[in-house]
């Protein structure tokens, strides 16, 4: 595996030098008649090599040549394709069916619901390669088991960030990728206050570069992409439906995906790129993610530590409309499906294009302490349960999913229930983990 990125390294403000005040104003005072026609002359010069830095950069960067759209200067991707890897790369994409078959790149590979998308559509014989940054927002070593398991499978998941432009250039020159699972971001509410610019630099600069790939590729592949049910926010009518106000996010993460939608429809509006975003209702299951509450309760009930169960005002249990991976896998293979081909061509739109946005729940909402109850009775230990006010960090007090728009668009129709989806992640979890259970981690809906 190659080298790790980890967010933590998201560019910061160059760090400020400090400067005695009383002593720069004195010597400025002292030399200014002596050298003002001097220093005059140099200012000049220096406005213009910067105007003509800027002017350099700006044009450069309207394309997307090698350095990619982005000012990377801070970051140094050390990318250099060779032989191997081009060989996988095409392997990896290589169909097994003959009926149509997609080429798709899966971002996030490595991630849970990646890995998920990624088995599902390598088995009904589409090509299918991967790209995952392995970042350490939690244990890597999942990331890599996922990676492994994809691996026997026939697929190549590429370590690297999906800012790398030239990269995903090169993937694109190698293979016609026919679609894009866009799976790579930031996740977890509120590992945003701690982290804020990794979301910035995954959920929106990435997501740009995406589009800024998909639209410059000749054909334009379709794009189907995770937004949130976050983006709900503080939205009080439920069944959350498609149609209502999403304009009062209650976290940065809510935030960032957000005005992932708000990116999507510029993309399709100006190039013709069909997009569909899928909001996803707290997925969980075998191979899922550790900073999740039923994953960190699963741990911490095997290690007989306390839980923390949150309620709402007036002592309200939180509830989550929890939905199974299998579910969701349904819905993005549906997605990408029923996506229509991008109109744009060499850049430009040519006619318009597909533009859909789904909500992927269970439409059954389950309250905290029944989700542990079936913990309880599946792990066979009784939890240690802490009841706690909701601290403001993020999180909403209940989510439930209309899902009529999938059902009649993408015949999506789940069909699994919590109890029948916790039995099968707690069966996964011992065979993975034994008792070898690792060290508790952030705690994510
Ligand atoms: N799991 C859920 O309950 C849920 C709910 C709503 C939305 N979503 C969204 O679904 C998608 C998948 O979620 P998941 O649960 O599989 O999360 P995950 O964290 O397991 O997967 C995301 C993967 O993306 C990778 N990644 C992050 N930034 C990257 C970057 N800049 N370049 C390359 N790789 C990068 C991570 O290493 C990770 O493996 C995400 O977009 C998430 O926001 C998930």
């Amino acid at each position: 595996m190659g080298q790790v990125r980890h967010h933590d390294n998201f560019p910061s403000t160059p760090g400020k030098v400090k400067m005695d005040r009383s002593n720069y104003f004195g010597r400025v005072t002292s030399r200014w008649h002596s050298t003002a026609s001097a220093r005059l002359l140099g200012c000049s010069a220096l406005l213009l090599a910067f105007a003509l830095v800027v002017l350099f950069r700006v044009s450069s960067s309207s394309d997307l040549g090698d350095g990619g759209y982005f000012s990377h200067s801070d970051v140094h991707w050390a990318f250099k394709p060779t032989r191997v890897w081009e060989k996988k790369v095409r392997q990896s994409c290589l169909p097994r069916r003959e009926d149509n078959p997609m080429v798709v790149l899966v971002t996030g590979a490595a991630g849970f619901v990646g890995t998920h998308v990624s088995l599902a559509l390598k088995k009904r014989g589409d090509g299918v390669v991967g790209i995952d940054n392995f970042n350490s927002y939690y244990e890597v070593s999942l990331k890599i088991a996922r990676q492994e398991l994809l691996a026997k499978h026939g697929i190549f998941v590429i370590d690297a960030d999906i800012n790398d432009a030239f990269l995903l250039k090169t993937v694109f020159e190698l293979v016609q990728i026919t679609h894009v699972m866009h799976l790579a971001a930031q996740a977890g509410v509120r590992y945003a206050m701690e982290n804020p610019g990794s979301y910035v630099q995954s959920n929106i600069a990435g997501l740009v570069n995406i589009f800024e790939i998909c639209k410059a590729a000749n054909p334009q592949p379709a794009i189907v992409w995770a937004s949130s049910s976050s983006v709900y926010g503080l939205n009080t009518k439920v069944p959350f439906s498609e149609l209502d106000r999403t304009d009062q996010p209650a976290s940065l993460y809510a935030a960032t995906k957000k005005a992932g939608e708000e990116i999507a429809h510029t993309y399709n509006h100006i190039y013709g790129l069909s997009i569909t975003g899928l909001r996803f209702f707290t997925v969980y299951g075998p191979w899922g993610r550790p900073d999740m509450a039923y994953f960190s309760f699963t741990r911490n009930i095997l290690k007989g530590k306390p839980i923390n169960i949150y309620q709402g005002p007036n002592n309200k249990d939180l509830a989550r409309d929890f939905t199974y991976i299998d579910d969701i896998v349904e819905g993005c293979v549906a997605s990408l499906d029923t996506a229509e081909k991008s109109t744009g061509s060499g850049g430009k739109k040519t006619g318009p294009a597909q533009l859909r946005i789904f909500n992927l729940g269970n439409t059954s909402p389950v309250t905290v302490p029944t989700l542990v109850d079936i913990l309880e009775k599946y792990l066979n230990v009784k939890a240690k349960r802490e009841i706690v006010k909701m601290p403001r960090n993020g999180d909403v007090p209940f989510t439930h999913a209309n899902i009529s728009a999938a059902q009649t668009q993408l015949q999506y129709k789940p069909e699994t229930n919590l109890e029948t989806g916790l039995k099968k992640f707690v069966k996964w979890y011992l065979s993975y983990y034994g008792d070898n259970t690792p060290h508790e981690s952030l705690v994510a809906w």
